[in-house]
Parts: C-alpha cells; structure tokens; sequence
C-alpha cells in the first residue's frame, strides 16, 4: 500500500472503528461482531505501525493506552470545579426551593439527575477532538490525566455529528459500574493485593495510575452532565444534554424535567427505589434549574451554584442484634469472621449475615456477641458492621476471643507476620480447603470442567472418590454411575435421592476428558499457588514455557520476572519444595494435563538466551508489541534489571532508576533502533 492509499484507508479505519466503539459503549447496541471489530482494530494498527505519521489523534488505538505518566501536570481550570450543596431531607429541599422563589417571579422547571458516586472530570474539547482531561482536585486547579482518560471507550476522542462550538468544556464523572469492580476486585484477592473499598477509590486509583495501558485494562465508564463555554447557543440544560448526547457523549437516561417540587420528590422516592438496581452507584439526586437564563440570574456562592443542590441519600443503616460469629475457611486457609445477626431488613433485602473482615477489625470496634450494632449497606456490596452501641452492652459480656483452632479440622491456626489474616495450614484434609481448590480449578477460568458442579464435586469427595485434584482423571464411569447423595433430609423425613444416571457420568468424564487441552497458563492458573491469580499464571506461563523450569525457579529469578514481587515469588518457592504438591503435578502430567505452553512458531533465535528489560515508551512499537518480539526471536523479558539482565532497551520517559541500576551492573542498554537492528 502507498502513502496515499495508507492515509485513505487509516482515515476510514480510524472512523469506522470509532463509530463502532461509540455503538457499543455509548449506546450498548453494538452492531458488528468482537471479532469483526477485531480484525478492524488489527489492520488500522499495523498501519499506524508502518506509517506511524499518518496516525491520527483519534486513533482508537490509543484506547490500549501506552503512554506513561510520571507526574501529572497541574492545570489551572478555566472555569472552577464548584461543588453542591446537600440536603438530607424533603424541608431542606423546600428550602432550596423557597429561596429560588424570592429571585425567580415567573415559571420555572427542575432537571433532576443522578448523582454518580465516581469521581469528577473536567474534559476540552478543541474542533471536535478531546484535547484535555483533568481532575477537580481543589477546585481550582486539578491533574491532567489525559493520557488515562483516553482510554475509557465511552468518551468520544473525536466528536460525532455537527453544530459543536470549537472549544468548549465537558463534565462528568467517570465511574467503575460494580460488575467490573468486583471482577477487578476478585483478580486483586487473587494476586495478593488489597481489594478496594468501593468503586468510586477504585476510579480514583485508576485515573492515578502512571501506565495508561494499565488503565485501559480497568473497567471504567462514564456519565456526563454539564457543558461550558462561551457564548454557547443552548437554552437551557436539556437542551445540552440533548447536544452531548447528539455529538457522542453518554448522557444518563435517569433524568427528568419537573414542573414542581412535588415532581422532585417523586424522581427522588422513585430513584431511592430502583437504586439498588443501577448496574453502578449513586449518592443522591441533583437538582437543577433548567433555564440558562434563569440559572444566570440565581448566580454563585463562593462554593457552589444558587441554581443547583444534591439531594443525598442516607447510607442505609440500620440496628440489630449481633447473634454469634461464625467463622469460614475458604480454599487457601485463610479463616474469615462473619457475623450473624438478627435478620434485619436493609436497603430492599433482608440481612442476616455481615463481614467482620479479620481478627484485627474485630479487636479495633471491640464488638461481642449479644450487642447491639449499626450495621450499613454504602457503596459496598456486602452489609458491613461499622460501629456497636455501647451503652446497650450487657454488664456481663465478655470481648471475642479469635479462634486459635480451625472450626472445620481443629488444627492450629496461623498467622503470617504482618498480616491479619489467620490461616488454617492443613491444606490437604481440611473439609472447606480440599472442597475449595477442587472447585477452583473446575472453574471456567481455570479447567473449565462445567459438567462437574460445586454440587457434584462435594457428592465426590464426600463419597471419598476425589481428595485432590489429580484424583479427577483417575474417575471411571463405574466409580460415577449411580453414586448417590441425600439432599434436603431432615430428623424423621427422608430426604430426596440424587444420583448419576448414565448420562451425568458420561458428560463429568468427557469435561473431564476435554480439560486436558485446557493451556498450560489456565492449568497454572488451576492448581492455586497462593497469590498466583489469572494474569500473574500467564505472565508466569510465557517466562518459563513449562512447568518444570517454574518449579526450579529460585527466589531471587522469580521476582526479576515482571509483576512478580517478594510476596508472589515467596508463595510459588513455598509451593514447590512440598513433594506433595511436586507428586500431584506428576500424576496431573501423566494423566495428560498440560504442562508447557505449544510451541509458539520463532521468527528466530536470535535472541535465544538474551533477557531483556523493556522500560519506557517507543516510537515504532508498543510495549507489549516489543516484549512479544523479543519472545518470537527467542528472547526472555524480565520486570527489573539485575545481574542476569543482558539488555536494558530504554524508551522514551524511561525510569531513572532502570537506567542507573543498569549503569551500576554494566548491563547494555539500547535503543529501539538498535533493537530492531538485532532482529531484522
Ligand atoms: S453538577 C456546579 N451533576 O457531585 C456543580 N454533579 O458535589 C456541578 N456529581 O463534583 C456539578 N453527579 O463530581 C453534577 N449529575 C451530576 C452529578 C454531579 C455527580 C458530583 C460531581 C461534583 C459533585 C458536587
């Protein structure tokens, strides 16, 4: 292809991938296939990659991020971040309404609008193309973090349709909607890290990340709810809704016009009502005066609009009796708190139980059974206990002493120095552990075994077919067929009888059968080193190729492999040097399990044996685009530089550390140039 036909053909791409982007994530009716939008997104970058200057700066391709950030700019706000004032109450909100009244003689309606629990952003856009992004910070000046805003999909980097003035501001406020978050979440348990309290510290943290392709790994999203400018024609703020909605922008369908304040409150009620239902979080509902003209003449305070007010829900809470604590031991060990209560009802359901979380935050609210306690549902999802009413605590009750025995196998518990979690360690005949690995690794994200349940797996191991997972392929349908469970029993009735027909059977040894092709990543993935989540097996899986390298792998190795630090790299040595889980690896390789990643086709070996750092950004390449072309020549990548380090290949806005380690160690450092220079 020439210049001329790559400047029409990435133009075209480069629109038509936005207009898709903008179906699926803006207007959820996405019209081509992933696939089809795959292929797309593929051609446009190999494009962009042999004519990296006719790249243009609404790439889509910028959604992947790329770009490193190591200290965010400061920015002034051409117009400041005002906040809102808050009400509580249906008075408090007559108020408002009476004071609006005084300056306003004539008609007048209300926008009322969600109040999203995210965090604020400020965007410019300049002739259609977002130029600028920047938090509130203190209202008068905020960080840009554009780079990080780029790659949330639902914010258009380009503007559609026609009529927008040639430089205006956007705000909105960029969300984690909670599916997102508690699959984000999850993945951080597994790795080790700590989980975020709720979605709005996790947008938080997201928008402060320096790697933006990290962040365009994170679910985020967004709503917009206000335009500035100057001399904007728009009447009234339905009207720019109805513009930002028209050029792109995602704009909440929860919004209403309200004639009185009557209508308010009904929005209000109606909202509280279907709250819980939102695939995301709110705080509360905004009011608005819809004119423009008639916002102008209610003006400022120094804080916030006279024009404007939040409506803030209370944070469901409630009063009950805390029963007794329990205690669960989940597939690792690790020994959880929970706490029952005398049900209660609480933000549209009833709730019986509710997190204590671990010893230490037992200990700090000295809660003990018998009190009474304020338990609230917020922006969390599981009800927690945040407080104990003291002065209704009986004379006589006594504070919890933590278990020092596991409930389900009474051994010991431990605890690792630092942390507040206890740990059951006897992994291999404690009931919830077995159960709980086993139905780890039939996961779909790991073997993937869907014809073998929760239900089933515990029906196997309660009739002692399966004691850990290597005894899965060592099933026969004579084992299988017509083992038998009683469900539902109780004292002096007889439960119903379940058992496997001959078709049950068939299909566990077929999932059974099947899962021996699952790769070598998932498998990994499967059989649940401590800290060895979904991502860290594949980074873990493409090092070492093989399971065998991994279990050789030494403290100090591991951790030069990128994403591995001491905690991950501690719990995979510790995993291998037990000869009983070396002997269940060899039983899952002899059954036919996979044990290494396929052959990936080498362009060469001309890498072979080199390993390599890869910091910074590149011109002709992404990063992960190099760290993948130094596989296929043979070549290892590592995440820090040490001693063993043969190549430091230094980016742009490359880490002054990486760069003076390398200098200390005599490790070559070398430009992407030169890189390419080795392999071509
Ligand atoms: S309007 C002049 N509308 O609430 C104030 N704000 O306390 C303009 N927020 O910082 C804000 N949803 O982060 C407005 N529909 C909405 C909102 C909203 C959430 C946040 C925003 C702002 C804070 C004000």
């Amino acid at each position: 292809m020439n210049r001329d036909e790559a400047t029409l053909r990435i133009r075209l791409l480069t629109d038509d991938i936005n207009h898709h982007n903008y179906l699926y994530y803006v207007m959820a009716q996405p019209e081509i296939t992933d696939y089809d939008f795959d292929m797309l997104l593929e051609e446009l970058n190999r494009l962009e990659k042999d004519f990296p200057d006719l790249a243009l700066p609404d790439s889509p391709t910028q959604r992947v991020g790329g770009q490193v950030t190591r200290e965010f700019r400061s920015v002034v706000h051409t117009y400041p971040m005002l906040s809102l004032g808050n009400t509580y109450s249906e008075s408090e909100l007559s108020d408002f309404d009476g004071r609006i009244r005084k300056t306003i003689d004539e008609q007048f309606e209300y926008i009322c609008e969600l109040k999203f629990d995210g965090v604020s952003i400020s965007l410019t856009y300049q002739d259609g193309l977002l130029v600028q992004a920047v938090t509130r910070g203190d209202g008068v000046q905020g960080d840009d973090v554009t780079a990080n805003v780029r790659t949330i999909r639902s914010i258009p980097l380009k503007l559609r349709g026609s009529g927008y003035p040639s430089q205006f501001e956007v705000r909105g406020e960029i969300i984690m909607p909670r599916k997102g978050f508690d699959a984000f979440n999850e993945e951080r348990i597994e790795i080790g890290e700590a989980p975020f309290a709720n979605p709005r510290n996790a947008t938080a943290g997201s928008l402060k990340m320096q790697d933006s392709a990290e962040v365009a790994k994170r679910p985020l999203d967004n709503f917009v709810y206000s335009l500035l400018g100057e001399n904007l024609s728009l009447r009234s703020h339905l009207e720019s809704l109805k513009a930002l909605n028209s050029w792109g922008f995602k704009t909440s369908e929860h919004t209403r016009l309200c004639s009185s304040l009557d209508d308010v409150v009904a929005f209000i009620n109606e909202t509280g009502l279907i709250r819980s239902n939102l695939p995301y979080d709110i705080d509360g509902i905004v009011i608005k005066v819809n004119l423009v003209a008639q916002q102008q003449l209610l003006g400022f305070t120094a804080k916030s609009p006279r024009w404007a007010i939040s409506y803030k829900f209370k944070a469901e809470q409630v009063v009950t009796k805390l029963l007794s604590i329990d205690y669960q031991v989940g597939r690792t060990g690790a020994v959880t708190p929970v706490a029952n209560l005398r049900p209660v009802q609480l933000a549209g359901t009833v709730v019986k139980r509710a997190s204590l979380h671990n010893a230490d935050i037992i200990e700090k609210l000295d809660v003990r059974p018998g009190d009474q306690v304020f338990v609230e549902k917020g922006g969390e999802i599981i009800p927690k206990i945040i407080g104990v009413d003291y002065s209704k605590r009986d004379l006589f009750s006594e504070p919890v002493a933590f278990i020092t025995n596991c409930p389900e196998c009474d051994t010991r518990l431990e605890r690792i120095e630092g942390e507040a979690v206890w740990y059951c360690p006897n992994e291999d005949n404690c009931p919830p552990q077995i159960k709980g690995k086993l139905e780890h690794f039939i996961s779909r994200k790991a073997m993937n075994i869907d014809s073998l349940g929760e239900g089933k797996v515990e029906m196997l191991f309660d009739n002692g077919l399966v004691k850990n997972v290597a005894d899965l392929y060592d099933l026969t349908y004579e084992m299988l067929f017509g083992l038998e469970k009683v469900i539902g029993g109780v004292e002096g009735k007889k439960g119903k009888k379940l058992s496997f027909k001959e078709k049950t059977a068939e299909n566990i040894l077929q999932g059974i059968e099947r899962s021996k092709s699952v790769p070598f990543e998932r498998v990994l993935y499967a059989i649940g080193i401590r800290y060895v989540g979904e991502t860290v097996a594949k980074k873990l899986a493409r090092h070492y190729k093989n399971m065998d390298s991994l279990s050789n792998a030494g403290l100090e190795e591991l951790i030069t492999v990128e994403e591995i630090g001491d905690k991950i790299a501690g719990s995979i040595v510790a995993y291998f040097s037990e000869p009983k889980h070396l002997e269940m690896i060899a039983r899952l390789k002899e059954a036919g399990v996979m044990m290494e990643q396929p052959e990936t086709a080498n362009l060469s070996d001309k890498l072979s044996g080199r390993v390599f750092v890869v910091s910074g950004v590149f011109s002709r390449f992404s990063r992960d685009q190099i760290k993948l072309l130094i596989e296929v020549h043979g070549g290892k990548n590592a995440g820090s530089v040490s001693k063993n380090t043969d190549y430091l290949l230094a980016g742009e806005k490359m880490g002054p550390e990486k760069r003076k380690k390398a200098e200390q160690l005599s490790v070559a450092i070398i430009t992407e140039e030169e890189f390419i220079g080795m392999i071509s």
